[in-house]
Parts: C-alpha cells; structure tokens; sequence
C-alpha cells in the first residue's frame, strides 16, 4: 500500500501549524550575513528560509513535495524538486547548507550527508537541526509522527555525528529548545 503523502496534505496549513522560529539562533549558529548561495534541503514551504532572505546572495529551497514547495515558490523563494540524496548541483557550490527537520523524513540519510558534503564549499558551513532525540520534546515527536504512519527514520545524536564522521570531525553538537544541532564547518 502507497503511504501517505503527509506534507503534501498538510502544505497548505503547514506555516500555521509550525509558528516557531529560531530563526536568530539559526543566524547566529551558520554565520550569516554571509557571501554566497545558501542550500536548504527538505526546505519545505521556505519557513525558514524565507526567513533569511538578504543574509545571503542567493537561497535554495530542496524539497521532494511539490506541494510544499507551491508555498515556498509563492513566497518569491526558488524552490526546486530534488531528492536531498541526489542534489542537481555542481560540487562546491553553496557556502551554507541547512537540513531543518528534514533528515529524519529522508529515506537515506548517509547519502544526503554525502551530497550536501559534496555541494558544500571549502570553509562552508552545514547546520542540521533535529528533534533531540533524548529529550521529552523529541520522544513525543517520534511517537506523534509513529502515529501518523509518517515512517520518520530518527537518530540519537551519537549516529548523526558518526554519520558526519565519515566525511570530518569539525563538528559542534548543541542542544536548544528540544532540538539537537549540529553544525558542521568544511575545513578542506
Ligand atoms: C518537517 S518538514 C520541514 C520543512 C522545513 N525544513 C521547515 O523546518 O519548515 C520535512 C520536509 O522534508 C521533505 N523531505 C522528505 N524527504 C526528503 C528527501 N529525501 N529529500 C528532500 N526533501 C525531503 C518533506 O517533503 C518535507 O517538506
């Protein structure tokens, strides 16, 4: 039996549903204003990316849901259908990369690290923010999205750090209003 297409549904209301916004950590934590292009995979409906308009030259939203991504594109965003695993850009070409609630709803997560590490630059940052999976907030969201046949695949910190580890050890764990993040700096 096919799933359900969750954010296909929930598109229209998504941006009322989801109101937080840490928008002023994100900032902080991927040092922005900055130069360059700005990739955001499983960006959605662009909640945050539309956030972050004029910080950077120029914003990416990567989504797999076209209807997601009729909000994003309504909101002036570009906003392309791309499997986060196989990303339709040229390698280096992006100073920052975000993954904000995204990587748990990816099939194959080592292969979207894999490619975001690819499309990143040298001195690039990656931030990646997921519900922190040891904390109340995050066993309730894993057991919410259980209930809604959402097949989420969550990963305790420890396995998203090894899953980084194949490609560098420059990463910083921080754990902020019930979510972990991560961010990761290209050093070479
Ligand atoms: C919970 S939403 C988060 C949206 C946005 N990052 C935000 O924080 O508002 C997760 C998004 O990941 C997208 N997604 C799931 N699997 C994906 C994949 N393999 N590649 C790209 N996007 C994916 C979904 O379509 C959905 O829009």
């Amino acid at each position: 039996m096919p799933g359900l297409d969750h954010f296909g549904l929930l598109a229209p209301w998504y941006d009322k549903l989801i109101t937080y916004n840490d928008v002023d950590e994100i900032k902080k934590i991927a040092a922005l204003p900055a130069a360059g292009n700005l990739l955001d995979i499983g960006g959605g409906t662009g909640r945050v990316a539309s956030s972050l308009v004029g910080l950077i030259d120029k914003i990416v939203v990567v989504d797999i849901s076209f209807e997601m991504l009729k909000i994003a594109r309504g909101k002036g965003l570009s906003a392309i259908c791309a499997l986060g695993e196989v990303l339709p850009y040229p390698s280096k070409s992006f100073s920052r990369a975000l993954i904000v609630d995204a990587l748990h709803h990816c099939i194959n997560q080592k292969e979207v690290l894999r490619d975001v590490w690819r499309v990143l630059q040298t001195e690039g940052l990656l931030v990646i923010i997921e519900p922190n999976y040891d904390h109340l907030a995050g066993k309730v969201i894993r057991l919410f999205e259980k209930l809604i046949l959402m097949k989420s695949h969550f990963l305790s910190d420890s396995s998203i750090v090894s899953l980084i580890a194949d490609f560098t050890d420059n990463i910083r764990v921080q754990h902020y209003k019930g979510n972990s993040w991560f961010m990761v700096k290209k050093s070479k």
